[in-house]
């Protein structure tokens, strides 16, 4: 195993942001380098990621619910993850293995909090129930603008993505206020750049966070 995978093993990382980001991509690119590096990589996506909690997922994202009250998605997705947590990821973690998530707190944080106008400090405290103390290590916020994400969405948008410009606004918003406000738990990567481009950065930005004493 490389030094870089001894300093990540038993870690767990998120990826997360707007929709459009691109954040699923450079997950996978990232997950790719990882393995290559000798770690045994879990990945799980958030809403889903075990057999109830993509029941929930199409609960969620079916734009047929357009009735949700924003209490009742939040609780949907805290139900998804505390499912994920206990199910996938805890095992993982306890085997050494690297956990790799699609989204985690930090969204619920910001689409039902910062954009979805519910009390920040209610979402985290159903998060304390549903992650029972296995918070990530880090958080990377893969950042874009507006303009920019909706050029990258496929035109067949689910009910998350048809909510429109002004609340997607918010919940980039939503994500850097994070970031801002806990930069130990957090890493901005600029996302408006080439593929590339954006994948170099977020390996130099785990680096830099993780294995501070490998060339
Ligand atoms: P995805 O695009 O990463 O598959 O996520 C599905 C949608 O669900 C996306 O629009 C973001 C949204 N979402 C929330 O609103 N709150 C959450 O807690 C999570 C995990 C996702």
């Amino acid at each position: 195993m490389s030094d870089i995978a001894s300093s990540l093993a038993g870690k767990f990382i998120v990826f997360d942001g707007p929709d459009g980001s691109g954040k699923s991509t450079q997950m996978q690119r990232f997950m790719r380098w990882c393995t290559e590096q000798g770690l045994v990589v879990k990945e799980v996506r958030e809403p889903g990621g075990t057999s109830i909690g993509e029941q929930i997922r199409q609960v969620l994202l079916d734009p047929k619910n357009d009735g949700m009250t924003i209490q009742c998605e939040m609780l949907l997705y805290m139900a998804s993850r505390a499912q994920l947590v206990e199910q996938e990821i805890v095992p993982s973690l306890e085997r050494g293995e690297l956990v790799v998530a699609d989204r985690f707190v930090s969204a619920t944080l910001a689409y039902q909090g910062s954009a979805g106008g519910l009390p920040i400090k209610w979402i985290q405290q159903v998060a304390e129930v549903a992650v029972s103390g296995y918070w990530p290590d880090v958080t990377l916020i893969l950042d874009v603008d507006d303009q920019t994400a909706v050029g990258r969405l496929n035109p067949l948008l689910d009910r998350m993505e048809l909510k429109g410009r002004a609340f997607h606004r918010k919940v980039r918003e939503g994500f850097l206020e994070q970031a801002r406000s806990m930069p130990e738990r957090y890493l901005v990567i600029d996302s408006t750049e080439d593929e590339d481009s954006v994948e170099l950065a977020v390996k130099n930005a785990i680096k830099t966070r993780f294995c501070k004493d490998i060339p």
